[in-house]
């Protein structure tokens, strides 16, 4: 495996958010164990790490409450970091969970005066996002949820949340920003019960919506490992729908709180196949990681953690590369018959009517014969293992 190989560059569209890195270890059960990052800092060294750009809440950037000039005075520094390094802000997104207003919710709070803030606080940043460029507007529902099935009418709050997402995308058409909507499931954490909970719902809100060829997902590795479901399932079927605009990775060590590790630092098997589907499915979006840095790091463990995502990232690649190249693989897929599955169950023209007149389709098949046969997945599954071992 060759150095260069291993070393980030921009080209591997590496993205980091500034909560991520700047997170300072405040929890539930604790208070802070770090100073407050300097986004301008978090620009540069993730720019010397090999990083491709950043995200970024609003108040990541511009603190809760600040007055107009100290905006601008923030969005200027902000800018020339960006400049001086060349880095990118693909995707931007708005926080709609610290300040206690939105501790019902934001588009989805039972008060109206909160959900028409929060429209205005999303707006605000959407026009930000699109001046420095970013072509992703993420939404996650931090605290669009409720802990209580007393509390919601869920129905309602789901027409309330489409008619935001309606307003949103009427505004970015009319602006005539080129930006799309990556909506970001979780099941739970910080509420109670999170509204539209995994992958599976949000594709099918999605469907609900006035502009929904601009809406589609920002899966996060660990919140569909929270709901014990199969993420690279998840991701395949956003792909299916052509709705995987954008993708938060990090690792998780099943159903439990949100962990928000280091990328492979989870389920490796699962970053495995995760990385595979990726590079070889044709997703050309950010490699965006959603983490923390353990509350345990000092300075020197953040920007550690940083390389870190990366580089586990490049590992797999080049692991899933390796796994594909293999001779034996290749022979152990056909074994599979996994290149039947590309194959249309029906033959070109065919109808059902032919079908239905196959004789070997049903009454001469014999299903006991069939039955018999292995699919030889453990085979499989084995030389997966090792090439993430390195064993070959
Ligand atoms: C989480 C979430 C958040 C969101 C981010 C974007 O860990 O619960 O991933 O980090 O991605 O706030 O709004
Ligand atoms: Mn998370
Ligand atoms: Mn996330």
């Amino acid at each position: 495996m060759s150095n260069d190989a291993l070393t980030p560059t921009p080209s591997d569209k590496f993205t980091f958010g500034l909560w991520t890195v700047g997170w300072q270890g405040r929890d539930p059960f604790g208070d802070a164990t770090r100073p407050a990052l300097d986004p301008v800092e978090s620009v540069h060294r993730l720019a010397e790490l090999g990083a491709h750009g950043v995200t970024f809440h609003d108040d990541d950037l511009i603190p809760f409450g600040s007055s107009a000039a100290d905006r601008d005075a923030h969005i200027a520094r902000f800018r020339a970091a960006l400049d001086e390094t060349g880095m990118k802000v693909p995707m931007a997104t708005t926080n709609l969970f610290t300040h206690p207003v939105f501790k019902d919710g934001a588009f989805t709070s039972n008060d109206r005066d909160v959900r028409r803030y929060a429209l205005r606080k999303t707006i605000r940043n959407i026009d930000l996002a699109a001046e420095l460029g970013a072509e992703i507007y993420v939404a996650w529902g931090g605290r669009e949820g409720a802990e209580s099935g007393a509390a919601k009418d869920v129905r309602l709050a789901l027409d309330r949340l489409k008619e935001a997402f309606d307003l949103l995308g009427d505004y970015v058409i009319e602006k005539g920003y080129n930006l799309r909507f990556a909506i970001e499931p979780k099941p739970n954490e910080p509420r109670g019960d999170i509204l539209l909970p995994t992958v599976g719902h949000a594709l099918a809100f999605i469907n609900s919506l006035e502009h929904s060829e601009i809406v589609g997902l920002n899966p996060e590795v660990g919140h569909e490992q929270m709901a014990g479901l199969n993420f690279v399932h998840g991701i395949a079927q956003a792909m299916f729908h052509g709705k995987l605009f954008h993708l938060d990775l990090n690792g998780q060590k099943g159903p439990r709180y949100d962990q928000d590790m280091i990328f492979g630092h989870g389920d490796l098997l699962s970053a495995f196949f995760l990385v595979d589907l990726l590079e070889h499915g044709g997703y050309t979006g950010p490699r965006h990681f959603d983490y923390k840095p353990f509350r345990t790091e000092d300075a020197t463990g953040v920007w550690a953690s940083a390389a870190a995502n990366m580089r586990s990232y490049l590992l797999l690649k080049e692991r899933a590369a390796a796994y594909r190249a293999d001779p034996e693989v290749q022979d152990a897929l056909r074994a599979s018959r996994a290149d039947q599955l590309a194959v249309p169950t029906l033959g070109d023209g065919e109808k059902i009517t032919d079908l239905l007149a196959d004789r070997s389709a049903f009454e001469d098949f014999d299903p006991d014969a069939f039955a018999q046969r292995g699919y030889n997945f453990v085979q499989l599954a084995q030389l997966a293992l090792e090439h993430v071992l390195g064993a070959r």
